[in-house]
C-alpha cells in the first residue's frame, strides 16, 4: 500500500529523483526544502501530481507532519556550497538530524540518512569498509561538512539505542546524474560542463587521484532497498560504486562522449582532498542485495545529455 514519504532536501539532485521513484511506486511524497542548492526545476514535472506536495521550509527549524516513512537528505553537499556558511553547514546537518530523529519518534516510523564517504575523511585504508572509523580533520574547511555528517550518524545511532528508533544510516560516495547543480564544483558536473562549453577541462592535483561514481538510479535503488530492510537493519552501509577511476580517465572519457576539443589543465589540489575514495561494498551487496548496474560510460551520456539541453536553454 501506498506510503506518505517526507523527503528532506527533496529539491536537490539526489532528493528530486528519490521523489521520483518513490511516486512511481505509488508512494505520496510530502518533499520539503529551502531551495539553497536545490530547485523547482528539479520538480517542476511532479508539482502536478495530487501525491507530491512541497512545503519551503529549513530543517534546522522543527517540523510538524504526519508521515509514515522520512528520508533525510537535506544538507549542501559540494564543497563549493557547504563551504560558502559553514556555521548553517553543520547547523543543518546536526539541527536537522535532531529535529528530524524527533520528529521520526513522534510518529514511530522509520528514518534514514543520507550520509557520506566523507566520514572517513582522507582515509589510510583502502578501499573503506564502514567498519573504519576514518581521518578527519576537525578544524579544516571541510570540516562542518564531515564534521557534521559524523555528528548526525552519532545521533542517530543514539536515538536508535535510548529511544528504540527505526534507523537506516547509508555512506553515500560520489553520485552523479541529471539535476546535478551546474555551478557546484563536483568533477563530474565540472568537467562535462566545461566540454559542453568548449573551455578547458581543470585537473585539481594531477589527476592520478581516485574517485569511484555511482550512477543516481542505482543510488535511489539502494536507498528505497534499505528503507525497506528489517527494523534490525540500521546500518551504516557504504553505497556507491565500487569501479575506480582516476580523475584524468574521467576527463578523458568525457571529452571523448561530448566530442569536444577541451584541453586538460592542471591546478593546485585544494586542501584536505582526498587522494583514494572507493567503497567496499560487501555490506551492501549482502544486506541490500545491490550493487551497481550503470556503467560510467552509460551514466555520463545520461548526464551529457541533461547539460546539454540545460545550457540550450540557458543561452
Ligand atoms: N551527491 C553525492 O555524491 C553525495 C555523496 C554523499 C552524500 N550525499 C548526501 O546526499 C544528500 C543529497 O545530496 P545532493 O547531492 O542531492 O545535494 P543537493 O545540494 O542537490 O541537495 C540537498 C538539498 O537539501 C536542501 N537543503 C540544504 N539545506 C537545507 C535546510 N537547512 N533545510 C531544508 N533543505 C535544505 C537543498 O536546497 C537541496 O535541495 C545530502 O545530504 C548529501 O550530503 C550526496
Amino acid at each position: 500500500m501506498g506510503k506518505r514519504v517526507l523527503i528532506t532536501g527533496g529539491a536537490g539532485f539526489i532528493g528530486s529523483h528519490l521523489s521520483r521513484r518513490l511516486l512511481a511506486e505509488g508512494h505520496e511524497v510530502l518533499c520539503v526544502d529551502n531551495f539553497f542548492t536545490g530547485s523547482r526545476d528539479n520538480i517542476i514535472d511532479l508539482l502536478d501530481d495530487r501525491r507530491f506536495e512541497l512545503l519551503r521550509h529549513d530543517v534546522t527549524f522543527p517540523l510538524y507532519v504526519e508521515v509514515d516513512q522520512i528520508y533525510n537528505l537535506a544538507c549542501p553537499a559540494s564543497p563549493v556550497h557547504y563551504q560558502f556558511d559553514p556555521v548553517q553547514t553543520t547547523k543543518t546537518s546536526v539541527m536537522g538530524a535532531i529535529n528530524m530523529l524527533g520528529l521520526a519518534k513522534r510518529l514511530r516510523v522509520p528514518i534514514l540518512q543520507a550520509s557520506t564517504s566523507e566520514v572517513y575523511g582522507d582515509p589510510e585504508v583502502h578501499p573503506q569498509e564502514e567498519s573504519y572509523w576514518g581521518h578527519v580533520n576537525t578544524i579544516g574547511p571541510r570540516s562542518c561538512y564531515d564534521e557534521g555528517k559524523r555528528c548526525a550518524e552519532t545521533l542517530f545511532f543514539d536515538y536508535h539505542r535510548q529511544h528504540k528508533l527505526q534507523i537506516k544510516v547509508i555512506r553515500i560516495f560520489n553520485t552523479y546524474g541529471p539535476n546535478m547543480h551546474p555551478a557546484d564544483g563536483r568533477v563530474v558536473s565540472n568537467f562535462v560542463v566545461q566540454a559542453l562549453r568548449g573551455e578547458d577541462i581543470t585537473i585539481y592535483g594531477d589527476g592520478s587521484q581516485t574517485r569511484s561514481f555511482c550512477y543516481v538510479s542505482d543510488l535511489v535503488d539502494a536507498m528505497t532497498r534499505m528503507m525497506g530492510t528489517d527494523p534490525s537493519v540500521t546500518g551504516p552501509i557504504n553505497t556507491g560504486n565500487p569501479n575506480e577511476f582516476t580523475i584524468k580517465q574521467l576527463a578523458d572519457l568525457v571529452v571523448e562522449i561530448v566530442n569536444s576539443g577541451s584541453k586538460v589543465v592542471y591546478r593546485d589540489l585544494p586542501v584536505d582532498d582526498p587522494k583514494q575514495r572507493r567503497p567496499d561494498i560487501t555490506r551492501a551487496r549482502k544486506v541490500l542485495d545491490w550493487e551497481p548496474t550503470v556503467q560510467l560510460r552509460e551514466g555520463l551520456r545520461l548526464t551529457i545529455d541533461y547539460f546539454d539541453q540545460l545550457l540550450a536553454k540557458s543561452a
